[in-house]
């Protein structure tokens, strides 16, 4: 998968620029607050839909400007894209691939792959457990976008189940048929993710663990830990389990137990790294992950996804540094940085400079 061409006007801090990508490497580089992060937000959006640091999708629309557009070329192994992306003040958003109209913006993530690796992804270790449940959702619906459709079903199921237990708790009543309504959807969504995450955690749990070896030679594992706990996991052993707790739910007033409540857990050995592990060897396992989704992605889509490293090189000590820059440089990259120190990197690098909103391609 290859970026090749990215038009923006009136995108963030910038107003109107083309950059043409180069086919491995691309260094983006430049001064604090020029437009960095920005330009690999613009092509995030088109592989999630939505950007990687906010919600309110107006935010991304130059101050004072009516609305937005951007373009993007890319191509996969078989074809080209044309994808067009048009944003509003009034947060009226439209999606074109190929001149033909995008209604869901899931869809965008069967089109174009990428995995972006920034410095606060090492919340996916050191953060809340809704931090790692949002990687696994958003890395698993990349792969599936079945999964995605599930996750959204089984999540208004939940909402309506919340409603219910609150009305119940605080009427007093203990019993209502459409407790186990909600419970039997639930569960036939429920199981279905469940047994995604089960496969997904343990296809990249091998070659997170193979990687993190070779980085630091230390023992990498994920753990999966399912807040409903099943031997076979299916719709009927997932709602007799809901079926079991239903009263303390109801005291409760809300869901105890389900799929929004897994958690998975990082050990280097027997250590839980959360707890144990220095901020050095958190940040080695997150690059360990990170480098173990996109061997994933290549081994289930023939094809390696578009990686965006935001300001990643400069955490990382020697080692790593040339362990990573060894493992993308076949890869279509687009990192950023503040400076070019390293030499070697330069080499068949495209480079670009960043200064306030304009970028300057440079010939080395
Ligand atoms: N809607 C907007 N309109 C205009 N400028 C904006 C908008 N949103 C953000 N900016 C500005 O864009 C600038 C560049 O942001 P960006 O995050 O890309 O910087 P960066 O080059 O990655 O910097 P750093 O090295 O600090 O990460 C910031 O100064 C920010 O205030
Ligand atoms: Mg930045």
């Amino acid at each position: 998968m290859k970026v090749n061409k990215l038009t923006v006007s009136n995108f963030r801090n910038y107003e109107n620029e083309v950059i043409s990508f180069g086919e491995n490497t691309n260094i983006v580089f430049g001064n604090n607050a020029q437009g960095k992060t920005n330009l690999l937000e613009a092509i995030f959006l088109f592989s999630h839909g939505r950007s990687h640091r906010t919600k309110l999708d107006t935010e991304m629309i130059n101050f004072g400007k009516e609305s937005m557009k951007l373009c993007l070329e890319f191509s996969d192994k078989d074809r080209d894209y044309r994808a067009l992306m048009q944003l509003s003040k009034n947060g009226k958003k439209s999606v074109k691939i190929n001149n033909v109209p995008i209604t869901k913006l899931s869809m965008l993530m069967s089109y174009l792959n990428v995995v972006m690796f920034s410095p606060e992804d090492l919340q996916i270790i050191k953060g809340a457990p809704q931090v790692r449940r949002h990687f696994l959702d958003e890395a698993i619906s990349q792969i599936y976008p079945i999964y995605l459709k599930h996750l959204i079903s089984y999540h208004k199921n939940l909402a309506q189940k919340n409603n219910l237990l609150k009305k119940m708790k605080f009427s007093g009543n203990l019993s209502d048929e459409m407790l186990s309504v909600w419970n039997e959807q639930i569960a036939e969504d429920g199981s279905v993710i469940m047994n995604f995450r089960t496969d997904f955690i343990n296809k990249i749990n091998n070659f997170a663990s193979k990687i993190h070896r070779e980085i630091c030679g230390e023992n990498l594992n994920l753990l999966y830990t399912p807040s409903v706990e099943c031997d076979i996991i299916n719709k009927e052993n997932f709602y007799n389990k809901l079926n079991a707790v239903e009263n303390r739910e109801i005291e409760n007033g809300s869901s105890l137990y389900g799929i929004q409540r897994d958690e998975i857990k990082f050990f280097i050995g027997d250590k839980e790294i959360k707890t144990y592990a220095s901020q050095g060897q958190q940040r080695t396992a997150v690059l360990s992950l990170k480098m173990a989704q996109v061997e994933l992605i290549n081994d289930l889509k023939e094809e390696y996804p578009v990686l965006l490293l935001d300001d990643i090189m400069s955490e990382l000590d020697v080692n790593r540094r040339r362990y990573l820059w060894g493992k993308i440089k076949d890869k279509q990259v687009i990192l950023t940085c503040t400076d070019i120190d390293d030499e070697e990197t330069k080499e068949n690098a495209t480079i670009f400079n960043v200064n306030s909103g304009t970028v300057k391609r440079l010939e080395v």
